[in-house]
């Protein structure tokens, strides 16, 4: 189903969620207004320079030209649009609980906006009871008083960037609304984007299915994480355990060890579901021993590098490969690699990095692989990363990525 000629859809966020659902959009027919409240990020996006790797710049230059795309930090722009999404991060604060400060801030701005009969959607993740409990009632506050009648729903986004294989089309989306009238629009609405939309009952039944989605991939990762110190204490190599696990035609699923969890989502999500937990009287202790578990890979990781240096050597030189959460982006977000570099300092090492998609990270700049270095970790498998060069010289690798198994050199984690 194509959007009728004309329909606009505005987009709150223009980030790795937002910019391809602005780009899905505008292939499906609708007008869009990304509008994002980072002035630079704006201009960026204006001069047809995509900020996100999965939207290459000729895609971004050609929906501008078409006139069927702008971005804009002006919310007032939300008007025209029968349909807004909200797509802003969801992040944790400093005692790492729900942060729905950035969501907050995107409910107010467009709600003096609002028109009569727009529909709001909310994409960010977030806990049970979000949309209902703090979305509908700032826009229900704050919206116009000619707008007698605004539709909600949540629809969780799924993507997963650099994924070559899924993207924001062929994944089928929940949709969770607040009633008959705001589901029919919604359900339009994603149909006219995605292959499929999936009604389900509440939108709270949409936001917990996304919590259980990304815990079931941090729990499963933790497990494996566990799985592989125990391995490695008794000589077994823990990547031919899980390939031979994964010969079971069912019941089983592979997941592989590395320096822990990263990202927007994975180590971010499931906290919302222990604080929603914790809010309702209940406890996901399974999920908070997952989490230490994962929080506690960096210092294995450092430990097991430094055990592979020389006796000799007291200020071991360390490079990293690869400091992005996973390959193929520069996203450095929750990355686990700086947990990593901090346990390497502390237990003496000088650490350097490289990363060819990243060009600045925590206030450090990255090396040439030519850096000499008594030891490299492989902490996440970039493109256009020639590692040979090391082996070359005959540096050590630890791979905590299971990409050179049986390669002379390379110690799989
Ligand atoms: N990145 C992913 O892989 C992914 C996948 C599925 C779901 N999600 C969820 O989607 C949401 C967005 O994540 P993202 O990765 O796109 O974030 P992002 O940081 O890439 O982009 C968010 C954008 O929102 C803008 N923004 C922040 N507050 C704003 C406000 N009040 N008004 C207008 N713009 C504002 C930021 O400037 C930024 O450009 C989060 O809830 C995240 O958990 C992310």
């Amino acid at each position: 189903m194509r959007a009728q000629h004309g329909q606009v859809l505005a987009i709150i966020g223009q980030g790795y969620v937002g910019l391809p659902l602005a780009m899905a959009a505008v292939d499906a027919g609708w007008t869009v207004i990304g509008v994002d409240n980072f002035e630079a990020k704006v201009a960026q996006i204006n001069s047809g320079s995509s900020p996100v790797e999965d939207i290459s710049d000729l895609k971004l230059q050609s929906a501008l030209a078409s006139g069927a795309y702008r971005a804009t930090d002006d919310f007032s722009s939300v008007t025209e649009a029968s349909v807004i999404t909200i797509c802003v991060p969801t992040p944790l604060n400093e005692k790492r609980e729900p942060d729905l400060d950035l969501l907050k801030s995107a409910a107010t701005g467009i709600s003096p906006y609002v028109s009569d009969e727009a529909l709001v959607v909310s994409e960010s993740t977030s806990y049970p009871g979000t949309l209902r409990e703090i979305i509908i009632p700032i826009v229900n506050s704050l919206k116009p008083t000619n707008s007698k009648r605004v539709y909600f729903a949540s629809a969780p986004e799924r993507v997963n960037p650099a994924d070559t294989a899924w993207n924001q089309k062929n994944t089928p989306r929940l949709v969770g609304a607040i009633d008959a009238e705001s589901k029919k629009r919604a359900l339009a609405f994603y149909e006219s984007i995605c292959d499929a939309a999936i009604s389900v009952s509440t939108p709270e039944v949409a936001e917990a299915a996304k919590l259980l989605e990304n815990t079931f991939r941090l729990v499963n990762i933790a497990l494996v994480n566990e799985f592989t110190q125990l391995c490695s204490i008794s000589g077994i190599s823990v990547q031919e355990v899980i390939d031979a696990a994964s010969t079971k035609p069912y019941g089983f699923m592979p997941f592989r060890p590395g320096v822990g969890v990263g990202g927007h989502c994975i180590p971010v999500d499931p906290l919302y579901l222990t604080w929603w937990a914790r809010e309702n009287g209940g406890a996901a202790t399974f999920v908070e021993s997952a989490d230490s578990i994962n929080h506690a890979m960096p210092r294995y990781v450092a430990e097991r590098a430094l055990g592979m240096v020389g006796q000799g050597i007291s200020n071991p030189k360390v490079l990293i490969l690869g400091v992005a959460y996973k390959p193929g982006v520069g996203d450095v977000r929750e990355t686990p690699v700086s947990a990593l570099r901090n346990h390497l300092n502390a237990l003496g090492a000088v650490v350097a990095w490289h990363d060819p998609l990243v060009s600045v990270w925590e206030g450090s700049e990255p090396v040439d692989l030519d850096w000499h270095c008594d030891i490299a970790i492989l902490a996440t498998k970039q493109p256009g990363m020639d590692i040979k060069q090391l082996l070359v010289k005959g540096i050590q690798i630890l791979d905590c990525t299971n990409s050179f198994n049986g390669t002379l050199g390379v110690t799989p984690l």
